[in-house]
């Protein structure tokens, strides 16, 4: 049975929400679901942009065909190749034989890579700019290269103010009826969520999300239909504020979080100790994080959150914890710059992964390393404080800096 929601009177949501998937891209928790966003606009012409992924088919085929309502399908647009977006376009070309894809000259190199049907007449290659008019809507597409993949573009309507953006803006989590930012309480129910979703699929493309911003911030926008989570038509202003902010790898939260790994207790200790007497010291909002229980998209969102971050871990066959090793790495690949952090490690005989945690960081873009490093043998000592007092100082001296 269809179930769609109405953006207008020619706009309709014709996607749909997936609460069975464990593993967005087949990493990534996603205990809140995650929703696939098509839309129809019905005009003279009749548009559909974007698909959904295969776990959803038998609803968005019911929702597309519904809403035409017995009328052909004569365009699809093609704003990304990813697979949760473009599973069902070999589908619709049977179903409906006078649709036209619109794409542009990368679209079509990724269509022919992952399928196999024939695109004889079927496609209208689109450049930077180009315009298709629908009868009163009119669609111009502008490329997005590298939000998320090199093909990505997006698609405004000038009537309606209302721009298709792809990737951009989207967020984990299933629509669950309320489908507009002013039905939800996104702060609450949908920011962590967001800000995970763009930090880990998204945040290693900054330069390019600030590009795609400047170029956007030409258009009257309405309204934001991005693939992913709540459509937006009231508080735009503070998205576009928090892509910025995230996009220029910039922190939003002037706090300390703890990233800390522990075998037996001993280096969780020191940071209990740290992280109280920064409290002590009128710290607030300080968050801790075992990166042994804490999934790595989590710890990625929370470094992007957070302007302070202290590692602590111990040495593990003469090198970096491994679950401490996977989340610098990540940090890296995704970009993680201009953040304060810190260093502390553990190690029974030869304490050595704060040399080699610091090679990393040292190996990313503007991360300033507090000091001292704080090194234990085993266990926090008497003869340790003098040095984790000292990095309290420098920390509490960086913050109000
Ligand atoms: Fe939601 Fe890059 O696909």
């Amino acid at each position: 049975m269809y179930c769609t929601r109405n953006i207008s009177d020619s706009v309709t949501w014709v996607g749909g929400t997936d609460r069975r998937l464990a593993l967005f891209e087949n990493l990534f928790p996603i205990p809140r679901g995650v929703s696939y966003n098509s839309y129809l606009i019905t005009d003279d012409k009749t548009a559909l942009i974007d698909t959904v992924d295969s776990s959803i088919t038998r609803q968005f085929l019911e929702n597309v065909e519904h809403t035409l309502n017995g009328r052909e399908l004569d365009y699809l647009v093609v704003n990304h190749m990813e697979p949760d977006h473009c599973s069902n376009i070999e589908e619709l070309l049977l179903r409906y034989p006078k649709m036209k894809l619109i794409g542009n000259a990368k679209t079509f190199q990724f269509i022919r890579q992952f399928y196999t049907c024939d695109l004889t007449d079927r496609t209208i290659t689109v450049k930077e700019g180009d315009q298709v008019f629908l009868g009163h809507h009119t669609l111009s597409f502008y490329f997005a290269p590298m939000v998320h993949w090199p093909e990505v573009m997006v698609t405004y309507e000038e009537s309606e103010q209302i721009l298709f953006s792809a990737d951009a803006f989207g967020s984990f989590g299933a629509i669950n009826g309320n489908l507009f930012d002013d039905e939800v309480d996104f702060d609450r129910d949908w920011l962590p969520d967001a800000r995970r979703y763009y930090c880990n699929i998204v945040g290693k493309y900054g330069p390019q999300v600030q590009a795609a911003l400047k170029k956007l911030s030409a258009l009257a926008i309405r309204t934001i239909c991005p693939l992913h989570g709540v459509i937006w038509r009231k508080n735009l202003d503070y998205l576009l504020q928090k892509y910025d902010l995230w996009s220029r790898y910039e922190p939003e939260d002037r706090t300390v979080t703890f990233f800390y790994a522990s075998m037996y207790g001993d280096t969780e200790n020191v940071v209990n100790i740290l992280a109280s007497s920064l409290a002590e010291a009128g710290i607030k909002n300080i968050t801790a994080y075992d990166v042994s229980s804490t999934h790595v998209s989590t710890l990625i969102a929370e470094a992007f959150r957070c302007s302070h971050l202290i590692f602590a871990a111990p040495t593990y066959n003469n090198g970096i914890y491994p679950a401490m090793l996977n989340l610098l790495t990540d940090m890296k690949a995704l970009n993680l710059q201009n953040r304060t952090v810190a260093l502390i490690e553990n190690g029974s005989w030869a304490p050595s992964c704060a040399r080699q945690m610091r090679e990393i960081l040292e190996g990313m873009k503007q991360m300033e390393i507090l000091e001292p490093t704080v090194s234990i043998k085993s266990s926090m000592k008497e003869e340790n404080l003098e040095a984790l007092a000292l990095l309290k100082d420098s920390i509490i001296g960086s913050l109000n800096g």
